[in-house]
């Protein structure tokens, strides 16, 4: 039987304000969650060029450029917008329930 994806809680909406992201540690990974204009997204902290950290760029509307070298993706589906990283970011689903930010793989 095939195994229902599980959310789990990683933080609270009140701790993200719009505009604001939040790293949190999710199984052996980091994860970077944004707030844009209310909707939230999860992407891993990690860039698929080199390993930095996302979260720490500069988010412009859904884009995020990396502080590192300045690879830049959107962070509603992880697909790559520019070089130097050729691949995209993972992404996880997100959901809100009473307030609380969950999670689950893709
Ligand atoms: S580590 Fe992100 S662009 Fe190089």
């Amino acid at each position: 039987m095939a195994k229902m994806t599980e959310f789990v809680s990683i933080a609270t909406t009140d701790e993200i304000p719009p505009g604001e992201r939040l790293v949190v540690e999710y199984g052996r990974k980091w994860v970077a969650i944004f707030n844009v204009n209310g909707s939230f997204y999860a992407i891993e902290d990690r860039c698929p060029h080199d390993d930095g950290p996302l979260a720490d760029g500069i988010l412009n509307d859904c884009t995020i450029e990396c502080p590192r070298h300045g690879a830049s993706f959107d962070i509603t589906s992880g697909k790559v917008l520019s070089a130097p990283a050729l691949v995209d970011v993972p992404t996880f689903q997100v959901r809100i329930e009473n307030g609380s930010i969950q999670i689950a793989p893709r």
